[in-house]
């Protein structure tokens, strides 16, 4: 049978050559790829320098038995798949077999029509385990890229925040000092007034000074590095609070041992960015933050009490280029946590992270 793909590899190992060749050219027959060999060593040799989807063999073969030979194919690839082949008379090894982690077993001599359909079985169970390790690996290697992205993301800002307090403080200082320096000549002698001109400029200074610090202290946390995660917390949530109106309380206690540097970055963010949501979205009054350990984990938890979505809805709310929650979870997972949003219409909203220490 001519087939353009061939639907899969497999390795026969039989220590009667009759068997093993008439079975080979059965499964050539078939389409499958199809090597034979007559004793387990050779074919752990083959299966070690090319692999296959499929391993068949003959329980009781001198040297190495089936059992065995299924044992080491399994150590060098964990999804093959092994099909036992045996005489009546040791139907009972076959099930031990299986109890091994054998896929299926047939008789000898083998009824090619039941083969047929255990092979094609098999092949897909095959398939589906390579797409499922396929997929596992693609979300590994996404998670690990998510978390160079969140790295390179703090060093760039990092590097601004530096680059803002260098540069433009330093700048900001010395344009305070000039105008400072005219107050005298420019403050009328007689009334004792300052020039409108330089009191409206001296306002905007101190309005910059201020913008310039509440961004720095957003792109770069340095309450994080000197004091920890409450503490930064506490003093983001200061900010937010003066800005926004809302009334923010923090829990946590005081004495926990400081995390890595990368889950307090992480954490604080994802408070950074909850709290973005609930000015933005939730038209509450009141958020609380706690902030807890245990031996194992540490929790983190933001609630506002305000209007509430359907979490499920939002959901579909990616395709339409929201980001705020995928962030979110992607950072937690980036450092091996979860994070959960539960929200009901008109019962506020809880973002809960928790990370394994
Ligand atoms: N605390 C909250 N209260 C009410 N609704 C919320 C809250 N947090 C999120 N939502 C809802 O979930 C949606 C998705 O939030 P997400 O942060 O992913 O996106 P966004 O805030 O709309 O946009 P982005 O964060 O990308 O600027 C929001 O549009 C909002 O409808
Ligand atoms: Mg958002």
């Amino acid at each position: 049978m001519m087939q353009n793909t061939p639907p899969g590899t497999i390795i026969i190992v039989d220590d009667e050559i009759e068997s093993m060749t008439a079975m080979r050219d059965f499964l050539s027959e078939l389409g499958y790829q199809a090597k034979g060999y007559l004793a387990g060593r050779d074919a752990v040799e083959a299966l070690q320098e090319h692999g296959c989807d499929l391993l068949m063999t003959d329980l009781m073969m001198p040297e190495m038995d089936g059992i065995t030979l299924m044992k080491t194919a399994k150590e060098i690839d964990p999804q093959i798949i092994c099909i036992m082949v045996t005489g009546y008379g040791t139907i009972q090894t076959a099930v031990e077999a299986m109890k091994e982690g054998a896929f299926d077993y047939i008789t000898k001599p083998a009824d090619w029509k039941i083969l047929r359909l255990v092979l094609s079985r098999a092949m897909e169970v095959r398939r589906l385990m390579k797409s499922e390790e396929q997929m596992r690996i693609s979300r590994d290697q996404w998670r690990a890229f998510a978390g160079r992205l969140a790295e390179a993301q703090e060093r760039e800002r990092q590097r601004i925040a530096r680059e803002l307090h260098d540069e433009v403080g330093q700048n900001l200082i010395a344009l305070g000092m000039n105008l400072h320096s005219l107050r005298n000549p420019l403050t009328d002698k007689r009334t004792g007034k300052m020039d409108p001109r330089l009191s409206d400029s001296l306002g905007i200074l101190a309005d910059t000074n201020q913008t310039i610090r509440n961004v720095i202290a957003d792109l770069r946390p340095a309450v994080l590095d000197d004091y920890g995660l409450l503490a930064a917390l506490q003093s983001h949530c200061d900010r937010f609070s003066k800005r926004t109106g809302l009334h923010v309380t923090v829990h946590g206690d005081e004495d926990m041992p400081r995390l890595t540097g990368v889950a307090e970055i992480t954490l604080y963010r994802i408070v950074q960015e909850a709290l973005t949501n609930v000015a933005k979205h939730a038209q509450a009054q009141n958020v609380s933050i706690l902030l807890k350990q245990s031996d194992t984990t540490v929790l983190l938890k933001i609630a506002d009490d305000g209007t509430g979505f359907d979490p499920s809805v939002s959901h579909h709310a990616k395709e339409a280029g929201t980001w705020g929650l995928l962030n979110m979870r992607e950072r937690a997972e980036a450092i091996g946590g979860t994070l959960s949003v539960e929200s009901e219409i008109g019962k506020g909203t809880r973002v809960v992270v928790e990370i394994r220490k």
